[in-house]
């Protein structure tokens, strides 16, 4: 087929209109976005003779993908979340502010409100059963090596079975979720279990895509970290555990050559008696670096709707409904 009608001044007018470009109300933002973006689209079913069998499949799809709350999980897989961090650390390289730890996407599944501890933590309930004792620490310094005592480290991953707390109604409150404010020499430590990689779930919408495209929705095990300090640009980041068949083929492309940390198997019994352990566990250590900023909005992570970030905010109670 040869028909093209997006260049005629029928499918622009109309396009205009579409967009209320010819509307005094509205928000100009929002209308030059539109405007672009059903542009595009329009464009692109006349270049590929998009059938009415494919858009309507198409439009079902999309439906799917809301109605399992799975656009969180198709972001990510579809590169949205990676790209941002790709824009960001353009932005940070064109503003000079360069070093520190490497960020990597957030993922849809922080819960606000974690427990807090000063230095150490235990973040696991103890009722994982198959899960490896594993002990988390590290060392938060500034770009200079200079450590920074208080600096307030959250942590969050998921159990033996790739479940996460609060997502997965069989888990504890917060189980695997906590806030550590670093000790007076800038370190945290964390009892824990090794988390479990994880995939997007068999024949769900998001597998549905990432199978059209001949990929997997598999993602290694990792750990989750927002970093923060007064005077210091905020760190959102993930370390991924070397060794995993998907260390370096991660669906959500979170992997960063500075982010992939191995679990060291220790079964001395003296390491095992200082920790008060009952048998070998895996040391896995993630120092930080923060960047310095005298921008307070820098400072702080980005706002996105987050569960229980704000339990009168609709964003943020459906950001808690995310299928995981
Ligand atoms: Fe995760």
């Amino acid at each position: 087929m040869t028909v093209k009608i997006f260049d005629t001044p029928e499918v622009q007018d109309f396009l205009n209109a579409v967009a209320g470009v010819d509307q005094s109300g509205g928000n100009d933002r929002a209308k030059q976005i539109v405007h672009r973006l059903v542009g595009d689209l329009f464009k692109l079913i006349d270049d590929f003779d998009v059938t009415e069998e494919e858009y309507w499949a198409g439009v079902n799809l999309l439906n799917a993908l809301g109605s399992q709350t799975q656009f969180g999980l198709l972001s990510p897989g579809l590169g949205f979340d990676h790209f941002l961090d790709m824009r960001q650390d353009a932005i940070d390289a064109e503003a000079k502010r360069t070093g520190g730890t490497p960020r990597t996407i957030e993922g849809p599944l922080y819960v606000a409100g974690a427990p807090e501890a000063e230095g150490f933590a235990r973040m696991d309930d103890g009722s994982d059963a198959d899960g490896e004792v594993m002990w988390l620490t590290g060392q938060v310094r500034d770009v200079d090596g200079t450590p920074i005592p208080g600096a307030k480290v959250e942590i969050w991953h998921c159990n033996s079975k790739g479940g996460y707390s609060f997502f997965d109604p069989s888990q504890d409150e917060y189980n695997m979720r906590r806030t550590i404010y670093a000790d007076s020499d800038g370190r945290y430590t964390a009892r824990s279990i090794i988390p479990s990689g994880y995939g997007v779930p068999e024949g769900a919408p998001t597998d549905v895509v990432l199978k059209s495209l001949g990929r997997h929705g598999e993602r290694p095990a990792h750990i989750h970290y927002f970093v923060s300090a007064p005077g210091h640009q905020h760190l959102t980041t993930q370390i991924n555990l070397a060794g995993d068949p998907y260390t370096y083929d991660d669906f959500a492309f979170a992997t960063r050559e500075e982010l992939v940390v191995p679990a060291e198997r220790i079964d001395d019994p003296a390491e095992i008696a200082k920790r008060e352990l009952d048998g070998p566990f895996s040391h896995v250590v993630f120092d930080v670096e923060l960047a310095q900023t005298d921008a307070a909005e820098l400072q702080v992570r980005h706002a996105r709707p987050r569960a229980k970030e704000d339990d009168q905010d609709l964003a943020s109670q459906l950001a808690g409904t995310a299928k995981v």
